[in-house]
């Protein structure tokens, strides 16, 4: 159980890597809702920052989701109850719902990074606490019962499939790198030290190359938050 996260159901499957995402974008929709409350419209150049570093956000999730609607769901489908079917369905659904979300956000971090306009500031602050919201309820109702249905139906094997589509899937090698540092940030000790320990040298040698970059970029975007 990371910090937010709703439920860990039990069963054959190692849901780590899903924990571990689950947790970053919870941690960054917290985070950007922060900082565009607190900085000041026309702070341009920070506001460049938190485009560049909200598109990187919305890179990882949809890549999740995307894995998620193509190669997890579709397979459970034939497998699960109505009840099961219910709660699959949701799931696809609440993408749909959280991207047009996403996209509204995204429209006024370019604005932002282009030219100051407090007006576009704070409409993006309500529009960044709903797509929050929506993605939190989004994480919990996923966490609650759609991970029940990939620990009752999918055996290891196959989960070990999915692991590895998304571990390589649509991802550049930049994009790759960059998701170090993304995973381990904020990462409870204890949490951080398990999964060094669980992935073994190359995570480690890995997320020592890209820290500094990361947090330089972070300090950059999120000063005021
Ligand atoms: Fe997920």
């Amino acid at each position: 159980m990371l910090p937010g996260q709703a439920a860990a159901p039990d069963g054959p499957n190692d849901l780590t890597g899903m924990f571990l995402i689950h947790h970053a974008f919870r941690r960054d929709l917290r985070r950007f809702a922060a900082a565009v409350t607190a900085t000041p419209a026309h702070e341009t150049r920070v506001w460049r920052a938190l485009d560049r570093r909200w598109r990187m956000f919305g890179t990882f999730l949809h890549h999740h989701h995307t894995i998620e609607d193509a190669a997890i769901w579709p397979v459970l489908l034939g497998r699960v109850d109505p009840s099961g079917r219910a709660t699959l369905e949701a799931m696809e659904a609440e993408h749909g719902e959280i991207d047009p979300l996403l996209e509204a956000c995204g429209s006024g971090f370019a604005t932002l990074a282009a030219r100051p306009d407090e007006d576009v500031r704070r409409s993006l602050e309500i529009r960044i606490v709903a797509a929050g919201e929506r993605l939190n309820a989004h994480l919990a109702h996923e966490e609650t019962e759609a991970l029940v249905l990939v620990q009752k139906h999918l055996t290891a094997d196959e989960w070990q499939v999915v692991e590895e589509k998304s571990a390589k899937g649509a991802y550049s090698f930049r994009e790759s790198m960059a998701a170090v540092p993304w995973v381990m940030h904020e990462l409870p000790a204890d949490a951080r030290k398990r999964l060094l320990k669980m992935a073994g040298p190359v995570l480690a040698v890995l997320w020592r190359l890209t820290r500094g970059g990361f947090l330089r970029r972070e300090t950059t975007a999120f000063r005021y938050a």
